[in-house]
């Protein structure tokens, strides 16, 4: 089997921080969400990898190359974002006629997708969707069920969701989807869906199952939702400290990677201090990762990502935010006083 990982797109929900930076390198937990991806595909005993790459192709291949993977890896470039379905068809050289699992490089699951993986090979369908029940479905594809649990019908983003069954970024599939793909007619917001190329499966009488994800998943479309991630990934890290602290108290499961200094503050995890950065006189609180070679001075944050190169000096206290790289968020040292920023477009502030 092959694995498909997506990791295009521009990522317009994800503004500012994508104007610069691929969606899928983000990182929850101070690791790119798109690694997951990858380590969840490598667990399932795939080792034949495509990933397809978009408006930031450079920087994705790079991310991707400077660790080295126990498996083949190549990038396939989407030029332009024109839906899942499309990706199939980009890809559809690399895929060779062989079945292979879709994995969108912005999910993360909990427990990976070793058991759907066998659920595959066991039931030996022409597609296995993977579905979770969740709060609002409206923002997903949902599938509607028979009474026997099999799947009927797949909507995309419906605005009345015939269940709460969300269809979780992750299918595998048996070749006959390139055809499906090639069968379908661009939706409303003028993309391929892979929705839609699944429903003509069904339509077509191919058998489709699904597989009930009962771990928590995440798509990391939103601000919040990447705040949520790093929350159910931080609840499960082992403690460790390859840096240094001095005169502070450390609580809770906390992780310190190499080179980082804590001093004089109180750190409470579950949390991860990034490599060679320095928490100085500081409160880091719970649910907070401070990525790599940021400066936290006099501040106290809790419930937050941090991302590399930040500088935070004296800001008082920051709650549930997402900060992008090489961010200074520092105390006016002259007049007048009162707040002075500097914002890209689609920041948000609240104050
Ligand atoms: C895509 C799919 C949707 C699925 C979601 C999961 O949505 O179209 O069916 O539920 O991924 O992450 P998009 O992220 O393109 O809005």
């Amino acid at each position: 089997m092959k694995a498909l990982i997506l990791s295009g797109g521009h990522g317009t929900r994800l503004r500012p921080l994508t104007y610069s930076q691929q969606k899928q390198l983000i990182p929850v937990a101070n690791k790119p969400v798109l690694f997951y991806t990858i380590e969840d595909v490598i667990e399932a005993g795939i080792r034949d990898i495509g990933i397809i790459v978009g408006p930031n192709k450079e920087q994705v291949i790079e991310t991707v190359r400077s660790v080295d993977w126990d498996a083949d890896i190549e990038f396939i470039y989407q030029g332009e974002p024109k839906g899942l379905a499309h990706a199939i068809l980009v890809a559809e050289e690399f895929l060779d006629d062989e079945e292979f699992v879709m994995y969108l490089g912005d999910n993360i699951l909990k427990d990976g997708i070793v058991d759907h993986a066998s659920k595959f090979r066991e039931l030996n369908p022409d597609a296995l969707i993977l579905l979770t029940e969740v709060d609002e479905p409206q923002r997903f594809g949902v599938a509607e069920l028979d009474e026997k649990g099999r799947v009927k019908r797949l909507i995309e983003k419906p605005k009345v969701p015939p269940s709460n069954y969300a269809l979780v970024g992750v299918y595998f599939f048996k070749p006959v989807i390139i055809e499906a793909c090639k069968n379908i007619k661009p939706s409303w917001r003028n993309e391929l869906e892979i929705t839609d190329a699944i429903q003509w499966l069904i339509d077509n009488g191919y058998r489709v199952e699904a597989s009930i994800v009962t771990g928590w998943w995440k798509d990391t479309g939103k601000p919040e939702d990447i705040l949520e991630a790093n929350r159910l990934v931080l609840d499960d890290i082992k403690p460790k400290n390859e840096g240094r602290v001095e005169n502070s108290r450390i609580m809770g499961r906390v992780v310190i990677e190499e080179g980082a200094m804590v001093r004089d503050s109180v750190v409470k995890g579950p949390c991860v201090i990034g490599r060679n950065s320095q928490i100085v006189n500081a409160y880091i609180g719970p649910y907070t990762s401070i990525g790599n070679n940021c400066v936290i001075e006099g501040t106290e944050i809790e419930d937050s990502v941090i991302i590399d190169g930040s500088v935070i000096k004296n800001a008082g206290r920051i709650v549930e935010s997402l900060i992008g790289r090489n961010v200074r968020i520092v105390e006016a040292d002259s007049k007048p006083k009162g707040c002075r920023f500097v914002v890209g477009d689609n920041s948000n502030i609240v104050l």
